[in-house]
């Protein structure tokens, strides 16, 4: 993202006018204007991946990811409509439904980007039927544990592992329903990794999949990230 930002470049999110600088994605002018657009697989420290599709919006009446298409002028931007949101709310419930997303025994509860949008687009129950994984929990390393169960293929980790901490830590394999995360090391295991508690990827998260160990619930409840302000009011990468 740049500084560069000429008022004579702008385009329509929701009917305002919002000025963009060049090469920049909906998504970024619309956080640096301060506009909520929601989304789980973006973070501005690293390159779009463009999988969640949570930041769908219309752009000229088309459907279209927020992250990935470039801000250009004159476009007519539909965010916040209920045509949307009730898209969004629908992705979020197979989210729910597709990993063991049980946020009363979950510590990641309050500090959850997954739940925080849930609770912004009003999603109330899954609606769908829950598939219940059986994903084994990797507690080999001796600080930081893995529950494959929550993890919604946001290849946050990936990206932080390879771009910000230089290891390639973990990949995603297989494909279609059976899509998961890896870790690259010949047992699979992550205490044959490289892998510390100091690096970018042990933080990144948004879920609760990667968990420092022995330091669960820490925060009382009314001081969470999300008990404290709604995610549409958070600035982006405030946790992470
Ligand atoms: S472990 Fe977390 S950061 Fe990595 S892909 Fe899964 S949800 Fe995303
Ligand atoms: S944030 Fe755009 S597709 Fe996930």
């Amino acid at each position: 993202m740049t500084d560069d930002v000429s008022p004579t470049q702008s385009f329509s999110l929701d009917g305002d006018d919002l000025p963009f600088a060049s090469g920049e994605t909906i998504l970024q002018a619309a956080t640096r204007a301060g506009r909520y657009i929601p989304h789980l697989c973006w973070h501005p420290d690293f390159a779009a991946h463009g999988s969640c599709r949570i930041c769908s919006v219309k752009v000229n009446g088309r459907v279209g990811a927020a992250c990935t298409v470039q801000a250009a002028a004159g476009l007519e931007v539909e965010s916040n409509t209920p045509e949307m949101n009730r898209q969004r709310k629908t992705l979020l419930q197979m989210l729910f439904v597709e990993g063991n997303h049980f946020c009363p025994s979950c510590e990641k509860s309050g500090n959850c980007l997954l739940q925080a949008t849930a609770y912004q687009m009003g999603m109330e129950g899954p609606h769908f039927e829950e598939f219940y994984p059986n994903r084994p929990v990797d507690a080999s390393h001796p600080d930081i544990l893995l529950d494959f169960n929550r993890c919604i293929l946001c290849e946050l980790c990936v990206r932080a592992s390879r771009e910000a901490d230089g290891k390639n830590i973990f990949a995603i394999g297989g494909h279609g329903m059976g899509t998961h995360l890896l870790v690259n090391s010949a047992s699979g295991q992550l205490g044959d990794t490289a892998m510390s508690l100091d690096d970018r990827a042990a933080h990144i998260c948004p879920v609760g999949v990667i968990l420092p160990k022995r330091r669960g619930f820490v925060i009382p409840i009314g001081q969470r990230r999300f008990d404290l302000k709604p995610v549409s009011q958070q600035r982006e990468g405030d946790a992470t």
